[in-house]
């Protein structure tokens, strides 16, 4: 048996080295014991020894991210598991494509809940001010994460508020920063936290600036905002005057995005990127791994708007890098346009799908969730400000038309949309894959790339506007 002592909880790097160097000597699973900390040996077991050297052992990337997300759950068998998957790897790399398989769906599930409660985190948290010996300020806040995130969080919490001395208090383990060190301290309670004070009008006011009402606490919110994060949330008395007044609030953000120089577009699309990875708008987050959020340059003239992610892009956050992406490609570049132009974004941003047997077959977004999801496209549209949006398939040409679109009848001219962009539509790529037909398979495809090059004419026969300003 050898027994592998882990330095902590997240340990992710110790798990990992040690991981590979077992792997590569084929040591099965289970004659390894993952120990953290100072965890008791297990009497009969052998004491722990120094991980196996680093070897060169190489497995995919989509393995480490899953492994280091899922590393973090709070699970006490998720090293072991982990372990095991990596020596199924080793023998069958094949194995990570199988989705029905149960210890793969496990590690999925915990890496799913790590980047949830990872989400929760930043957007839960507050803080008390407290002064302290020298008369200056400390911000103090408690939160009780259900997962080991807390040392994954600090870049975030660094990033967000560098120039002020915070504490975050948890029962996992505590951070602390002094405006120069980030120092580690042992678990607290909640009585090592300061109650509620006058921090809060602060945190009232920061929350009504950035109320977002895809944060509305619907049903499916409670569930992932439980009761117990409330009573850290002095703004929860605030909800029912923030709802009223949320859509005026909306059109406000959308217009100061609309208006700002270049900077501020960017940092509202990264901030749009941000809520909707927490969007629980339609029921289509459950099963999905993530939000496929759209990606391209802020300032895009052309934005393309595909149906929904597929496997792949679910799997990858990004839209388009499956099937469909490669036709996508391919037209592109015959079209002569480059994709990194381009802004790409979806109707809908979750993967739906139905599990049939081991595979995940994709299954159409109905009407409600295209709605539903349109208030991100719609976003998005008011960020980047695209002359010319190319809806391709039905799912798209709806959500930006709001109405049932035959593609047919729709495709090769321009629809002007209310902000003065230019609408095209034509088919989705996956319809040309789909057809069995070879002949027939071509010829789609050939017009397919008319309709693109047509389009992108279009563009560039609109008058030159001059460049903005920028500071
Ligand atoms: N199909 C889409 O509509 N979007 C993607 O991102 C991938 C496939």
């Amino acid at each position: 048996m050898r027994t592998i002592r882990l330095a902590s909880e997240d340990d992710f790097d110790g798990w990992r080295n040690a991981a590979r160097g077992l792997a590569m000597e084929r040591v099965p699973a289970d004659q390894v014991i993952w120990q953290v900390g100072d965890e008791a040996s297990d009497l009969f077991c052998s004491e722990p020894e120094a991980p196996p050297a680093v070897s060169t052992l190489r497995v995919s990337r989509e393995f480490v991210t899953l492994a280091s997300q899922a590393a973090l759950h709070a699970e006490p068998e998720r090293f072991s598991l982990l372990y095991t998957l990596l020596t199924r790897i080793v023998e069958n790399p094949l194995v990570l494509r199988d989705r029905a398989d149960r210890q793969f769906r496990r590690a999925e599930e915990w890496a799913q809940n790590v980047r949830r409660d990872i989400h929760k985190m930043h957007a839960f948290v507050r803080f008390r001010e407290i002064e302290e010996e020298d008369g200056g300020k400390r911000f103090i806040a408690w939160y009780e994460p259900e997962h080991h995130i807390l040392r994954h969080n600090a870049e975030f919490f660094l990033g967000r508020f560098a120039n002020m001395r915070w504490s975050i208090l948890t029962p996992r383990g505590t951070l602390h920063w002094d405006c120069a060190s980030l120092q580690e301290g042992p678990p607290a309670t909640r009585a090592d936290a300061p109650a509620g004070d006058p921090v809060e009008e602060t945190w009232k006011a920061y929350y009504s600036a950035i109320f977002n009402p895809a944060r509305l606490m619907t049903r499916a919110m409670l569930k992932e905002m439980p009761r117990k994060y409330w009573k850290n949330m002095p703004e929860t008395a605030l909800v029912p005057s923030l709802i009223a007044g949320a859509r005026k609030r909306e059109l406000g953000m959308i217009e100061q995005a609309q208006a700002a120089p270049a900077r501020n577009g960017a940092a509202a699309l990264d901030l749009l990127r941000e809520e909707a990875a927490c969007c629980r708008r339609c029921p289509l987050w459950q099963p999905a791994t993530q939000t496929v959020f759209g990606e391209g340059p802020r300032e895009a003239e052309v934005m393309i708007v595909g149906e929904q992610p597929g496997d792949q892009e679910d799997q990858a956050g990004r839209p388009f890098v499956g099937p469909a992406g490669q036709i996508f490609d391919r037209a592109m570049a015959e079209a002569g346009v480059a994709r990194e132009g381009l802004y790409i974004t979806n109707a809908v941003k979750h993967f739906k799908y139905e599990a049939r047997g081991k595979q995940r077959i994709h299954a159409r977004p109905n009407a409600g969730e295209i709605e539903a999801c349109r208030w991100w496209v719609d976003q998005e549209r008011a960020i980047v400000r695209p002359k010319l949006v190319l809806a391709m398939g039905a799912t798209a040409a709806r959500s930006l038309l709001g109405r049932a679109v035959t593609i047919s009848k729709e495709r090769g001219r321009p629809i002007p949309l209310a902000d003065g962009a230019l609408c095209w539509v034509t088919v989705h790529p996956s319809y040309i894959l789909r057809l069995p037909d070879e002949e027939r398979a071509a010829a789609e495809y050939r017009h397919f790339v008319e309709d693109i090059g047509q389009a992108m004419a279009s563009l560039r026969a609109l008058p030159v506007q001059p460049a903005p300003a920028t500071v």
